[in-house]
């Protein structure tokens, strides 16, 4: 049985829905949370560009808080020690992304490297996928929108995924985070916190606001009133 009271509710705004013009303001206003997701995207992988290795670099020294990276490239073995050298808190992968010896090497080498190594899969992928990955992982993120753009709204499938993942993570890594990205508001944080998911990754629902640091608080309430919740 999982312990409940052992999961700690984390925060991680995306930058996606950020001012890119300012990001070292836009992650100081959202320096309450507990990390900052940056999602890095290849036009190939997803169709859209974002960010690469050099800036992700510069975002690790101005960040207030750990660098919760999220890759949606093809191939992210090449770019591996790149982005490793930014030494970022998390660094994710696709279960889609690169072939199966080559994904858990990578994963290997980001906890040799000291970051928490992540895995991730799309929306359409059988959770069954992640399997052979977990015993490997520190965090398997579940994406409760296609992965590629922010302000999308939260899939209606996405609680039962969680649940089916959070089943597989306690039978053999209860200590693993869960994290669940996209479409995540105030009003279907508990939907998700419900279903086993620990970390909540927020783009639109606080870059979208019209007070940053204020709508973070909020959502960092909430979790803490969730978490009073299941203890
Ligand atoms: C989508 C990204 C998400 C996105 C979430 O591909 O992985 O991190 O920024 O943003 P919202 O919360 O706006 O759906
Ligand atoms: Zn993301």
């Amino acid at each position: 049985m999982r312990d409940v009271t052992a999961m700690t509710y984390r925060l991680s705004p995306s930058l996606l829905s950020a001012d890119f013009a300012h990001l070292a303001d836009e992650m100081a206003r959202v320096g309450a949370a507990d990390w900052i997701h940056v999602d890095v995207m290849d036009g190939h992988f997803v169709p859209n560009l974002t960010v690469g290795p050099p800036v992700v670099r510069r975002l690790a020294r101005a960040a207030p808080k750990p660098l919760d990276v999220h890759l949606m490239v093809e191939r992210p073995s090449r770019l591996l020690d790149d982005f490793l050298s930014a030494d970022p808190g998390v660094l994710t992968l696709h279960v889609e992304s690169d072939a199966p010896d080559v994904l858990k090497a990578s994963l290997r080498e980001i906890r040799a490297r000291g970051a928490r190594s992540g895995i991730t899969l799309r929306p359409g992928t059988d959770v069954e996928a992640l399997a052979p990955y977990l015993p490997l992982c520190d965090l398997v993120l579940v994406m409760s929108v296609e992965p590629g753009f922010g302000g999308q709204s939260f899939l209606p499938g996405a609680p039962d995924r969680i649940r089916a993942v959070r089943r597989m993570l306690d039978r053999c890594r209860p200590s693993c985070e869960l994290e669940v990205d996209g479409g995540l508001t105030l009003d279907n944080l508990p939907l998700a916190a419900e279903a086993g998911a620990n970390v909540f990754v927020v783009g639109h629902a606080i870059f979208g606001a019209p007070d940053v640091p204020a709508r973070t608080e909020l959502f960092l309430r909430r979790l803490a009133a969730l978490a009073g919740e299941t203890s």
